[in-house]
C-alpha cells in the first residue's frame, strides 16, 4: 500500500464516520458504528495493519496520522455516548413523571374523630375559656387515689356502688397474700375523681382543672350500661369558693354545650368526697323541659354529680383548710354524647363498628 492510498482511505474513514455519528440517534446505533469503525476486521484496522508495508521513512508519520484518527473516533464515540445517555434518561424520567397535584381518582377515604373525642374537645374548649387547665390521668390507678384519698375507706359501702377490675401487684402475687390483705392493689379507675388529689398534690392551690377520660366498672352490659365509659371531671380550689361558684360555672357550661335555653337543677345526693353533695340535672335537650320519652316525661335529665370538696379530700391533697375551699363535679361524657346525638345503645361507642362511626 502506498502512502497516498493510505491517506485517501483515512480521509474516507473520517468523513464517513463524521457523517454517521452526526446522524446517530440511539445508543444501539452508536454501538453498531463503534464496531464498524474500530472492529478488528474493519477498515481502520486494515489501514493500521498495512503500515508495516510502507517505506521506513514514511511509516512513522503515517502511523501517527492513523492513530490520531483512531483517537478522534474514540473521543467522539465517548462524547456521543454521554449525550445520548442523558437524552435517554431525560426521556425515561419524563415518562415516569407523576402529577402530585392531581386529585386522587375515586376519592380518598379520610378518617374522622370518634364522637366522644369530638365532644370532649368541645367541652375542653369551653372550660379552657373559663381558665381551667386540661389534665389527663392514669386509667390503671391505685386503690388509694380511686377510693381512700376520696374519703372512701375499704370498709365503706360506697365501694359496692363502684365495683371494678382489680390487678394484683407484683408483690402480692409473689407473697400470695389474699385480696383483702393486699394494700398495693391496682385497679381500673371507676371515675375521673381520682385526679382531684393527684392534681392538688402536684399543683397546689389555687387550681382550676378539667380531666376527661375512660373509666371502668364491673357491670353487666346492656343498652344503658357498659364496663368501659367516659367521664369528665372539673374541680376548683381557691379562696372563698362556694356553691354559688359551682352553680355559675355549671350554668355557663350547660348553656354553651346544649344551648342558651338550657337550665340546671341540683338535688341533694350523697357522695363521700363532697359535702354537701348533689345530683345534677339539665333540662331535656330533646323536649326542652316539656317532657318526652327520653326524660321519662320529667323534662329533666340526670347527668352529673357535684358538690363542695370534702375537707378530708382537701387534706389528702395537702391543701390549707383555713385558707381554701373548693368544688368538684363529674359528668358522664358518654351520656352527654348519647343525648347530643340521640344514641340509644351505649355499647355502640366501643364497638368499632364503622357503620356507626361514619355517621359523625
Ligand atoms: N365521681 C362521681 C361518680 O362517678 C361523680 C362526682 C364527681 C360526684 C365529683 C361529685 C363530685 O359518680
Amino acid at each position: 500500500m502506498v502512502v497516498e492510498e493510505q491517506k485517501y482511505m483515512l480521509n474516507q474513514i473520517k468523513t464517513e464516520f463524521n457523517k454517521q455519528i452526526d446522524q446517530c440517534r440511539s445508543l444501539e446505533e452508536l454501538e453498531k458504528i463503534r464496531i464498524s469503525f474500530l472492529g478488528r476486521k474493519e477498515k481502520l484496522s486494515l489501514v493500521l495493519k498495512g503500515l508495516k508495508d510502507l517505506p521506513e521513512d514514511e511509516r512513522k508519520k503515517a502511523g501517527q496520522d492513523a492513530n490520531k484518527i483512531k483517537q478522534d473516533i474514540e473521543m467522539r464515540l465517548g462524547g456521543k455516548m454521554r449525550e445520548l445517555e442523558s437524552v435517554e434518561t431525560a426521556k425515561k424520567l419524563k415518562n415516569e413523571q407523576i402529577d402530585i397535584t392531581q386529585p386522587v381518582i375515586g376519592g380518598r377515604e379520610l378518617g374522622n374523630l370518634h364522637p366522644l373525642t369530638q365532644t370532649q374537645n368541645e367541652i375542653e374548649d369551653i372550660f379552657a375559656s373559663m381558665g381551667f387547665m386540661i389534665l389527663d390521668g392514669p386509667e390503671l390507678e391505685s386503690e388509694y387515689y380511686n377510693f381512700e384519698a376520696l374519703n372512701i375507706p375499704s370498709w365503706h359501702p360506697a365501694r359496692e356502688m363502684q365495683d371494678t377490675f382489680y390487678v394484683k401487684s407484683q408483690k402480692s402475687v409473689k407473697s400470695k397474700v389474699s385480696k383483702t390483705e393486699d394494700n398495693n392493689r391496682l385497679l381500673m379507675r371507676t371515675h375521673t375523681s381520682t385526679m382531684q388529689v393527684r392534681a392538688m398534690l402536684k399543683y397546689g392551690a389555687p387550681i382550676r382543672a378539667i380531666v376527661s377520660g375512660r373509666c371502668f366498672r364491673n357491670e353487666a352490659t346492656d343498652v344503658r350500661h357498659e364496663h368501659t365509659f367516659d367521664q369528665f371531671e372539673g374541680f376548683v380550689v381557691g379562696e372563698d369558693i362556694s356553691i354559688s361558684n359551682l352553680i355559675a360555672v355549671l350554668e355557663v357550661f350547660a348553656k354553651a354545650l346544649f344551648g342558651e335555653d338550657t337550665k340546671i337543677r341540683m338535688r341533694p345526693k350523697y357522695y363521700p368526697f363532697v359535702e354537701p353533695g348533689s345530683n345534677g340535672e339539665i333540662t331535656c335537650s330533646i323536649c326542652h323541659g316539656k317532657g318526652c320519652r327520653l326524660c321519662k316525661y320529667t323534662g329533666w335529665l340526670e347527668i352529673f354529680g357535684c358538690g363542695l370538696i370534702h375537707p378530708n379530700v382537701l387534706k389528702a391533697g395537702n391543701i390549707n383548710l383555713e385558707k381554701y375551699s373548693g368544688f368538684a363535679f363529674g359528668f358522664g361524657l358518654t351520656r352527654v354524647v348519647q343525648l347530643k346525638h340521640r344514641i340509644e345503645d351505649v355499647r355502640l361507642f366501643n364497638s368499632g363498628d364503622l357503620r356507626f362511626l361514619k355517621q359523625f
